[in-house]
């Protein structure tokens, strides 16, 4: 296969057409638009069908992820996987992805510590998602942490005031907001609040149940 070019500018109109879903992620595999590239072991775009009614964004890889080059199989991949099924929905009919595309962390010995992404890192990120929207073209996407609620919205949003009700996206469909699920993790060793937490974060993530083909 030839060489695809370098992509400096993400919001660029890309070379080969956006054909499919296949050919951008090929693409993104070159983006350089940030630095994040850089450090980090590949582009983790994302997967699931490829016109899943619902889609889910996060906030960028974590170590395993960037290692797998699959979103969401550690840690916080186990807990959404949790309140998923806990929701009643099925991650194989669920495009899963992220707001920022590569694992942006510090290195400290031999540990590679989450750092999270700045703006202008989540801005250069965004022609992505919208690519990934514009060819997936879900009914409902769930963005989960402020990240991906601006990588999702281009703007920020409380969380805490906006979850629990569908909110208009454009050009089309409805998005939810709700934590991350990584923010679970970090409630540890409290584990009332923990399952306070998790309960709210089924609830949220039950808006979007009806979105899906088979939802009674
Ligand atoms: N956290 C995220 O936001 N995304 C992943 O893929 C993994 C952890």
């Amino acid at each position: 296969m030839a060489d695809l070019p370098i992509i400096t500018d993400a919001a660029a109109p890309l070379p080969d057409g956006e054909a499919s879903l296949a050919a951008v992620r090929r693409q993104a595999d070159n983006c350089r638009a940030c630095p994040l590239w850089e450090h980090a072991t590949q582009t983790v775009f994302g997967e699931g069908p490829a016109h899943a009614a619902v889609m889910l964004v996060g906030e960028q890889p974590g170590d395993q992820e960037d290692v797998a080059g699959r979103p969401f199989v550690g840690p916080a991949g186990r807990i959404l996987d949790r309140a998923l099924a806990a929701a009643g929905i099925d991650r194989d009919d669920v495009f899963v992805t992220n707001a920022v595309k590569h694992f942006k962390f510090l290195q400290r010995g031999k540990r590679r510590i989450h750092s999270k992404p700045n703006a202008s890192e989540i801005r250069a990120c965004r022609p992505w998602l919208a690519r990934e929207r514009r060819l997936v073209r879900p009914r409902a996407v769930a963005a989960m942490g402020a990240t991906a609620v601006l990588g999702v919205f281009g703007e920020a949003m409380p969380i805490a005031k906006n979850r629990g009700r569908l909110i208009e996206l454009e050009p089309e469909g409805v998005a939810i907001v709700t934590v991350h699920p990584s923010f679970l993790l970090r409630l540890l060793p409290d584990k009332a609040r923990q399952d306070e937490e998790f309960a709210a974060l089924v609830r949220d993530l039950g808006l979007l149940r009806p979105f899906l083909a088979h939802a009674a």
